[in-house]
């Protein structure tokens, strides 16, 4: 039987998720995607009236087939850490069972195991804040969005996912570069999802022979990188400074993601992978 991948943090066609959705699928995976629930209604639409058709073309000229797209928050484990403001909130009420361990208790119930975990997904409050003006709780909250998600995501995942699986993640370089304006504790989110990488590789591969290795990806021109708002600008200065002078596309993350997920990648795991046109290995601009 083929794979089974599940994908959390998809909800348009522009990022990462999407990019690496359609890599898998490509190479043979059944595609089941978590999206966040205030954009779940947006994403789901959008879907069935079409507007992505253009976009799930796979190389062989076939759509690629999403066999079910769960509600999810990250940032809430279980029932009983939803606060009444979120519970009453209506772009979350009409979705259910969207906690992370009840997300899991779902895909278990709906298939039984997967075989990959993704998880490409991040939030930081106050990223447009330097760390020096960050507030405690805007910290917390891109660590709880951007990192534990993953912890949780995985130690949940991890007892329906078969041995031999894989997991991954996102990150970025400004986790151990000084990139000015990634703010709002982004950068150490980032940081701490690397180090998680390689005790979760450890911890995971012990116990269950499942790999987990993170890409450090470069710039893309996503829905979450706009918010940010200095996109055009590290892109241009990756174009200028790079070794490959190209503009980075999701889907050369995608492929890697693929790779990193395959058996190709056996011997792989607690990993920092750079997909970056290389920009990662220059000292200096140029
Ligand atoms: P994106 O906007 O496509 O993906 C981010 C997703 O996170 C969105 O779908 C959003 O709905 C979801 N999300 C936010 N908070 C959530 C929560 N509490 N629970 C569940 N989902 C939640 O943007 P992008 O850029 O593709 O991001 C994917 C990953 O790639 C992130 O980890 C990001 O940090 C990483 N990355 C992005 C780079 C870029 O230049 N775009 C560069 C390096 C890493």
């Amino acid at each position: 039987r083929g794979k089974r991948a599940f994908i959390a943090g998809v909800a348009d066609d522009n990022g990462y998720g999407w990019a690496i959705a359609k890599s898998l699928a490509a190479a043979g995976a059944e595609i089941i995607v978590g999206t966040w629930v205030p954009a779940l209604n947006i994403f789901e639409s959008s879907l069935r009236r079409g507007k992505f058709d253009e976009s799930r073309v796979l190389p062989d000229g076939s759509l690629m087939e999403i066999t079910k797209v769960y509600p999810m928050d990250a940032v809430f484990d279980s029932p009983e850490d939803v606060p009444e403001d979120v519970k009453t909130n209506k772009r979350y009420a009409g979705a259910s069972k969207w906690t992370v361990q009840e997300l899991v208790g779902s895909v278990k119930q709906d298939f039984g195991s997967i075989d990959i975990l993704v998880h490409s997904l991040a939030n930081g409050p106050e990223v447009s804040k330097p760390l020096l003006e960050t507030s405690r709780n805007g910290y917390l909250a891109a660590i709880s969005a951007s990192s534990y998600s993953y912890v949780s995501l995985l130690k949940h995942f991890v007892p329906i996912m078969n041995p031999g699986g894989s997991s991954i993640s996102l990150t970025y370089i400004a986790s151990e570069r000084i990139i000015p304006g990634y703010g709002g504790g982004m950068s150490s989110a980032k940081a701490a999802l690397e180090s998680d990488t390689r005790v979760l590789a450890f911890e995971a591969g012990r116990k269950h022979k499942i790999r987990v290795n993170t890409i450090s990806a470069g710039p893309l021109r996503s829905r979450a990188a706009k918010a940010i708002g200095f996109i055009d600008m590290m892109i241009d200065y990756s174009l200028a400074n790079a070794p490959l002078q190209k503009e980075l596309s999701a889907e050369e993350v995608g492929n890697a993601a693929a790779f990193l997920a395959s058996p190709l990648a056996s011997a792989i795991t607690g990993a920092v992978v750079y997909v970056d046109n290389g920009l990662n290995a220059m000292g200096v601009g140029v």
